[in-house]
């Protein structure tokens, strides 16, 4: 079953171009249709004045990504909230606004949990993101799309996340076409991004060899810290808690112009800070945050692309993707963080498969 692979996780992470385009080919045969949301959707989703997102863990930074397109391709404003937070609040729920769960498995009681409080609050229109059909969540909601990223075994969500970010993009451009802000030009453009997605997540997967050499650095850490910008502060967050999860190393992320306000403070020789520093409009920022890392000992491991212009240099070390790939970069720099998180647990030798304590469905509170 697991063929040319030591664990489902690293068999899950190189299945993503195959993930990928079996969940894209829906969009790339129609375009951004209401009907990849269900059929009721050509009705429901003209009506959204507002999105909001509910998750736990690694579907929750789906829906944080997710966020930054829906306000700035549809122009609709986006909140997202754990669903664990959700459940317990005295929330305002606008009907007009659609519900969004994300879930691979579509069983998370938590997230099930604020499905349910949501709708009795009065929400109306739900849609889930999930990838096992037939489960408590999309049955419990109006719209669904269904991630084709087949069954996810490893503990730790790689595919799964993915492929959710791919229907959340859809979402956000099906929303923006609906809103008369992304005209067939634009359509045609994010079409075309989406078509050669599996290709750039293939061009990142081939980087394996250059960060399992980086692993070793890792191994022997108590700590590391994640920065990113903008859209790949998500990413940074998922790359923190896949090391987290499965090799125990405590990691944190943060949005790397939060450093001087705290974090900044833990750096010193001995802590790794990550950082997601493709060539996009915060590059020059995501700079100056990585002086005030060097400028303290800090000890740089950057996941940039060819078009991010900056070099290796005592202390920095750099890791590149073959090219810019724009508006789905983020989904391309999760590759990286996903293998590092792999390479680090092996060399410590932990369950790779199974973390401790942890378990794949999360069905109690
Ligand atoms: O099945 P779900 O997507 O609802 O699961 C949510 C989380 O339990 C899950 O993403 C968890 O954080 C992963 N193990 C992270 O790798």
């Amino acid at each position: 079953e697991l063929g040319p692979y030591s664990h489902f996780m690293q068999k899950e992470i190189h299945e993503q171009p195959k993930a990928l385009s079996d969940t894209i080919e829906a969009v790339l045969e129609n375009g951004f249709v209401a009907e990849l949301f269900g059929t009721n959707a050509a009705k429901l989703l003209p009506q959204v004045e507002g999105v909001k997102i509910l998750a736990c863990g690694t579907s929750f930074y789906a829906g944080l990504t997710a966020k930054y397109w829906i306000e700035s391709i549809a122009g609709i404003s986006c909140d997202v909230e754990i669903a664990s937070e959700y459940r317990y609040r005295d929330a305002f729920a606008n009907p007009k606004h659609l519900v969004v769960t994300i879930s691979q498995s579509g069983e998370t009681l938590d997230t099930m949990e604020a499905l349910k409080y949501a709708k009795e609050l009065g929400h109306t229109m739900a849609l889930s993101i999930c990838n096992v059909r037939e489960s408590a969540i999309p049955r419990a909601s109006e719209l669904v799309f269904y991630t084709r990223a087949g069954a996810e075994i490893g503990v730790a969500s790689t595919k799964a996340f993915t492929t959710q970010l791919v229907g959340l993009f859809a979402l956000a451009v099906t929303l923006g076409k609906q809103r008369g802000r992304v005209d067939a030009a634009a359509e045609h453009g994010y079409q075309e991004a989406l078509r050669q997605l599996p290709g750039s997540v293939q061009h990142a997967l081939n980087l394996e060899p250059q960060i399992k050499a980086w692993s070793d650095k890792f191994a022997a850490k108590q700590n590391a810290l994640f920065l990113g910008r903008g859209l790949h502060y998500p990413i940074a967050l998922e790359g923190a808690l896949k090391l987290k999860e499965i090799s125990y190393i405590h990691a944190e992320a943060y949005p790397a112009g939060e450093l001087k306000h705290g974090p900044l403070a833990l750096v010193d020789e001995s802590m790794p800070v990550v950082v997601i520093a493709p060539n996009d409009a915060l590059l020059e920022k995501v700079k100056s945050n990585m002086q005030e890392v060097r400028a303290r000992g800090g000890e740089l491991f950057v996941f940039a692309d060819l078009d991010s212009h900056f070099s290796e240099s005592d202390g920095v070390h750099v890791i590149r993707t073959p090219r810019h790939v724009g508006v789905l970069s983020a989904i391309v720099h999760t590759i990286p963080v996903q293998m590092l998180a792999y390479h680090v647990a092996l060399a410590r030798g932990t369950d790779v498969d199974k973390p401790r304590n942890l378990a794949k469905s999360v069905t109690v509170e």
